[in-house]
């Protein structure tokens, strides 16, 4: 198997006693130490998610259904109360974090098959809904799969590619969204460079991305956020490829902070600008980016970098974790089931359908 291939961020560990647990790569700490995480209780994989220890729209997603688990299995519940016991989980799961639309689309996904069960013995419902959980591990990988396998073809031989935050491996389940696309060009014996934006606040450029790119064998160069337009300019770049944590009936996709700013470089330059994603970070429900809701975390993230601090201790600060990029600045959406190309409404349903 390839390195690549072994990076799993998020994973159900049958033998941790009683009864399994939710682990995960505590990515907080990466680059420089590889921890796991056991979740045993309903808080502590919120907190897991807050903080970042898990993140990226489809892991959340994935760490969620199996939080659902763990939240019913922390007190279990009686074959009469079960049913009212998971609901109450995966409301208390869904306040985590606010806008990556696969954290609510997963935890739905729970409900429903909680709710399809009817009055059946909690031991007997426990196990097919771990097994759900597992499916939507399972199928979000294949996603990813095919995700890499409709974008391989945007990056050229030879050729510079660009990237902001994480959108790998650690983000999904395996194998990631724009890293995906990244991966299955590497497969094919392409070569290519790719430019990692170190992603300020939390640096999921220089922390996970190109350590990502590093151990896959893929040819990573850092750089920090306000030297992308450089790169362009210099012609280092012919697409940039992001991934997506919410995305519009129009296309509008909401990504890391900073997406939007990088998107109107490429507009500028001519550089194509693509955003990788699965049908599951899709919310039809809202027409375009402006329903999205846009999370904002803690001062303290600007106002220190690495644990110092790096500005005044009361200086006021806008911390939005997340920006919208409008359609019209975005190539292609590239989806597991094709790319969505030019980006529109209509375009978006048809290849959704498919
Ligand atoms: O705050 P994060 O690290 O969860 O933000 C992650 C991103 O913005 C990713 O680009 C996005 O979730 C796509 S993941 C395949």
């Amino acid at each position: 198997m390839k390195p690549h291939e072994t990076l799993r961020p998020v994973w159900w560990n049958d033998a941790v006693a009683p009864a399994g647990a939710l682990e995960m790569i505590d990515q907080t700490r990466l680059p420089t130490e590889t921890v796991t995480n056991t979740c045993r209780t309903l808080d502590s994989v919120w907190q897991a998610i807050k903080q970042l220890q898990v993140r990226g729209a489809p892991a959340i997603g994935v760490a969620a259904a199996y939080g659902v688990i763990v939240g019913l299995d922390e007190v279990p519940p009686t074959d009469a109360t079960w049913l009212a016991v998971l609901a109450k989980v995966c409301d208390h799961l869904a306040t985590s974090r606010p806008t990556a639309v696969n954290l609510f689309w997963a935890l739905g996904r729970m409900r429903e098959k909680g709710k399809s069960l009817g009055a059946i013995p909690w031991s007997t419902a426990r196990t097919t809904l771990l097994k759900e959980a597992h499916a939507i591990r399972d199928e979000d990988a294949a996603m990813c799969r095919a995700i890499g396998n409709h974008g391989q073809h945007l990056i050229e031989d030879h050729s510079g590619v660009l990237t902001h935050c994480n959108a790998g491996a650690l983000a999904t389940s395996e194998y990631g969204t724009a890293l995906a696309v990244m991966y299955a060009a590497h497969e094919r014996g392409r070569r290519f460079r790719v430019f990692a934006d170190e992603t300020r606040p939390l640096l999921q450029g220089s922390r996970l991305t190109v350590w990502e790119l590093q151990r896959a064998g893929i040819d990573a160069t850092l750089i920090c956020d306000n030297m992308a337009a450089v790169v362009m300019r210099e012609k280092m770049v012919r697409v940039v490829i992001t991934g997506a944590d919410r995305i519009a009936a129009n296309g509008d996709a909401a990504n890391k902070i900073g997406t939007y700013g990088v998107a109107v470089l490429a507009h500028a330059h001519g550089v194509k600008f693509y955003v990788a994603a699965p049908s599951t970070t899709f919310d039809l429900t809202i027409p375009d980016g402006s329903h999205i809701p846009i999370e904002e975390r803690q001062p303290d993230e600007v106002r220190s970098l690495g644990g110092r601090q790096t500005a005044p201790a009361d200086i006021s600060v806008f911390n939005p974790a997340f920006d919208v990029t409008p359609a019209r600045l975005i190539t292609g959406i590239i989806t597991e089931r094709g790319i969505i190309s030019p980006v529109t409404a209509e375009n978006v349903q048809k290849v959704l359908a498919k």
